[in-house]
């Protein structure tokens, strides 16, 4: 048997860890493992190399991926797709795994109805696969703005500043959600729950009053935009909030502990799903089993708007 592996979309602390595991789990089971480069665009150009136990070390601790990464739009269109299948084809490769968000699962499960055997791993910092609890990535992610939050709390308490952190997230508050309730935020905007300015305003004036010295505003980009919500707070309250747009710096880094784990254990579970024979899968943690489900059922998933999360930070925040 003969599979390949490719890093598609936005890229993940802990992608590297995940294409280590698929190829040692291969090797160890026999299977020759070929690395694809730049996501599918790489898989159209047939830029395939075999892996090797030695080209997968060091890398189990290092942020990005070796595989590189890309979006493309050829892939989207059926003739794209077609020279993406011909390439594998030609190349004897029997199974794919993709590791990447839901737009490459998308393009994975194209794939798999043209008869190749795919797997999906969820890779992206944005955790906004709902049919998984966690993705490789948003751990890393999380304590990547915790991290920045604590020295911009520091500044903000020196100067009794209110400040705007926005976070990545177009679709999916999670990194917002998580990260505000973990240091504590004044305020929590993400874009599956609707907020009242003036809730938000009335919170840094209470705040000032109760002598509070800073107030931390986490925002998720598909919230609203930090400039704007500047200039409302400004109209509001005369108070000049600061902006900090903490932007790439949260899709890099050496990823944690959990996400290494997750992405070994990932890596693992699509080898083995794959020798089984089984296809079109995706695969996930619940409950810490981690699971195989159909990619069909995986992107079907409604997003899950984490309320009782969201509802405790209010109450915590208060
Ligand atoms: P992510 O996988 O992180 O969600 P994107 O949405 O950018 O990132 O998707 C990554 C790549 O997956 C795209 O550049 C494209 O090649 C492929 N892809 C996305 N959507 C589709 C689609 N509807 N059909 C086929 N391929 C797709
Ligand atoms: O990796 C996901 C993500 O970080 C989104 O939260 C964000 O909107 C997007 O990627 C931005 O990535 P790019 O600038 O590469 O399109």
């Amino acid at each position: 048997m003969k599979i390949g592996v490719l890093t598609s979309g936005g890229d993940a602390p802990g992608m590297n860890a995940a294409i280590r595991a698929v190829a040692r789990a291969g090797i160890y089971n026999n299977v020759e493992v070929v690395g694809i480069s730049r996501g599918y665009a790489g898989l159209i150009n047939s830029e395939f190399h075999t892996m090797s136990v030695s080209s997968v070390a060091d890398i189990i601790q290092r942020g990005g991926t070796i595989l590189r990464t890309a979006r493309c739009e050829e892939f989207k269109t059926e003739f794209g797709r077609k020279k993406g299948i011909h390439a594998l084809k030609a190349y004897g490769i029997d199974g794919l795994v993709v590791i990447g968000g839901d737009g490459s699962f998308t393009g994975a499960q194209l794939l798999s109805q043209e008869g190749i055997n795919t797997i999906g791993i969820p890779g992206t910092i944005d955790n906004d696969l709902a049919y998984t609890d966690y993705s490789i990535g948003f751990d890393t992610a999380l304590n990547t703005v915790l991290d920045a939050v604590t020295k911009i709390r520091d500044t903000s308490t020196s100067h009794e500043k209110a400040t705007i952190i926005e976070v990545m997230g177009r679709n999916c508050g999670d990194i917002a959600l998580y990260a505000g309730l973990a240091c504590g935020a004044e305020s929590i905007l993400v874009p599956e729950e609707p907020f009242d300015i003036d809730q938000v305003c009335e919170k840094i004036i209470q705040g000032k009053q109760r002598g509070k010295l800073h107030n931390i505003i986490m925002l998720a980009e598909g919230a609203g935009h930090a400039f704007e919500l500047q200039k409302q707070i400004l109209d509001i309250t005369g108070i000049d909030a600061r902006i900090t747009v903490l932007g790439f710096i949260q899709r890099g880094g050496d990823p944690t502990a959990f996400d290494r784990i997750l992405a070994s254990r990932m890596g693992g579970k699509a080898v083995e799903v794959l020798l089984n024979g089984k296809t079109s899968r995706a695969i996930g943690i619940r409950n810490n089993d981690i699971i195989d489900v159909a990619i069909e059922e995986a992107l079907a998933h409604e997003k899950n708007r984490k309320s009782e999360l969201y509802n405790l930070s209010q109450i915590l925040s208060i």
